[in-house]
């Protein structure tokens, strides 16, 4: 091989194809995947069958979503077949939870990287190349996560994620997210500072600042004043217009932060509270620590501090031992509290969760009538809602066209509810005024002013 085929062929570089699911946290590290490989010789491609790398970083919150990554990594194998210097690479939750265990169930995967292991992937790809070895790395750094430097990466953002505090403390009964991400850890609040900086200086208009329990940010040690002292901070950064969080636990919101909707300008009126069920007894076994009555209190209080704040939540049915009457409770919880949206979710065991081993499982055909019933009751909430918009006047960021109609440009009014309107690709990245014409279940139609 000649010096200049030799030069060409070190300078190509390799194409990594990466695909995320799950949670917001999992779309903060993937963004971070990408700007670590891009600064080691690799770039993004959206063609699968042109990867020398795919990755996927799963997901295991609920049965449904892990078993769709095994298909998809079944699906996989005939890549792998037609080109043997593929490396097939799973992280994330299912990675964690499953380790060495994934080599069994799935024989063609390279590489298995655990959640506290997304600064170390460059180092275990190089490994995989170059020992043509299987490699599983899901130790957990009992330390917490190494420091966040910023890492830049080519994708364009109007908006981003800024990960404030790993793991969970919790352990709510039902859930798998302790065991596979590791204990709660906040992240110096400097550090948060710069990238927030750092991305304002790039562009970014809104930042979320994410974590399973944002409100218990700084209970693990030296950082004071808590959480919403981070958000006054935040609020101070120049050029940054929006700041969102999530997730909040409701028996971790504390008066100081639903005061911060009053104090801060630059906080959207939107707070993500999940709840999981209406009935006292099934929150005292899913380990919540709240009862229906102190969820609706902190609802109240939010309320009366910002009328205007637009609450969403998450629900679980069909809970061991969760009887016609609990679920009535749950529907009577989503009348009288009235969400402006809410996810829903069948329940299932997870792995070395304690609701595993409970009595009383409810049939699938159970959970799946109570899933339709509640989603149905929801409906009639989101599209209130949404129309109590109509013929208002709403600031919208800009995020880009919109999927349904390219003549059309979409973005988010302050409480987080998306608005399609006729508009020019110039406007991305744009704060902008919206009349609100009408209202459907999902989103918003309207017109510049
Ligand atoms: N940290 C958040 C939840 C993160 S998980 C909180 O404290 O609320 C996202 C959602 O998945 C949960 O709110 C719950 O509604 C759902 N979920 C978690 N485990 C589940 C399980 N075993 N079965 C069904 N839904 C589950
Ligand atoms: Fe899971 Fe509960 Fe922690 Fe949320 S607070 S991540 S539901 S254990
Ligand atoms: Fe799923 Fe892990 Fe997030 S289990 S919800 S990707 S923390």
């Amino acid at each position: 091989m000649n010096m200049s085929s030799l030069l060409k062929e070190s300078s190509e570089k390799k194409h990594v194809f990466i695909k995320t699911y799950g949670c917001q946290m999992n779309v903060y590290d993937s963004e971070r995947i990408i700007g670590l490989l891009e600064g080691c010789n690799y770039q993004v491609t959206y063609d699968i069958t042109h990867a020398d790398v795919i990755l996927l970083n799963t997901c295991s919150i609920r049965e449904k979503p892990e078993h769709k990554i095994y298909s998809i990594l079944g699906r996989l194998k005939r890549l792998k077949d037609n080109n043997p210097n593929l490396i097939l690479a799973i992280g994330g939750c299912v990675a964690q939870q499953e380790g060495e265990k994934l080599f069994e169930k799935v024989p063609h995967l390279d590489l298995v990287f655990g959640t506290h292991h997304i600064d170390t992937l460059p180092t275990l790809l190089k490994e995989v190349e170059e020992k043509r070895a299987k490699v599983c790395e899901t130790a957990m750094c009992r330390e917490g996560y190494r420091d966040e430097g910023v890492v830049d990466s080519s994708l364009p953002k109007v908006s981003a994620y800024v990960s404030i505090i790993r793991g969970c403390n919790n352990f709510c009964s039902f859930c798998v997210v302790p065991y596979v991400r590791g204990r709660e850890k906040s992240r110096p609040e400097e550090d948060i500072l710069k990238e927030i900086v750092h991305l304002a200086q790039g562009g970014v208009k809104e930042v979320t600042l994410l974590g399973q329990n944002v409100n218990s940010y700084g209970n693990d040690g030296v950082i004071n004043g808590g959480f919403p002292h981070l958000l006054r901070a935040v609020d101070e950064v120049r050029g940054i217009e929006r700041i969102r969080f999530i997730t909040s636990h409701p028996k971790d919101l504390s008066d100081d932060l639903i005061c911060c909707f009053k104090e801060l300008n630059k906080l959207c009126e939107h707070m993500h509270l999940p709840v999981q069920s209406g009935s006292n007894k099934i929150l005292d076994l899913m380990n919540r620590g709240y009862t229906r009555e102190q969820y609706l209190e902190k609802v109240e209080r939010l309320r009366a501090v910002c009328p205007d704040l637009s609450i969403t939540s998450d629900m679980i049915v069909g809970f061991p031992q969760e009887t016609e009457q609990d679920f009535d409770d749950t529907l009577d919880l989503v009348n009288e509290v009235a969400f402006d949206d809410l996810f829903s979710f069948a329940y299932s065991d997870r792995p070395m969760t304690a609701s595993t081993r409970f009595e009383g499982k409810v049939s699938s055909e159970v959970k799946r009538e109570r899933l339709t019933v509640l989603q149905e009751v929801q409906r009639k909430y989101n599209l209130k809602k949404n129309k109590a918009v109509v013929n208002r006047v709403e600031e919208i960021l800009v995020e880009g066209e919109s999927k349904k109609d390219q003549q059309r440009m979409t973005g988010k009014t302050r409480s987080d509810k998306t608005v399609n309107f006729a508009g020019e690709e110039s406007l991305r990245g744009r704060l902008v005024s919206v009349k609100i014409r009408s209202a459907s279940l999902h989103s918003l139609s309207g017109e510049l002013v």
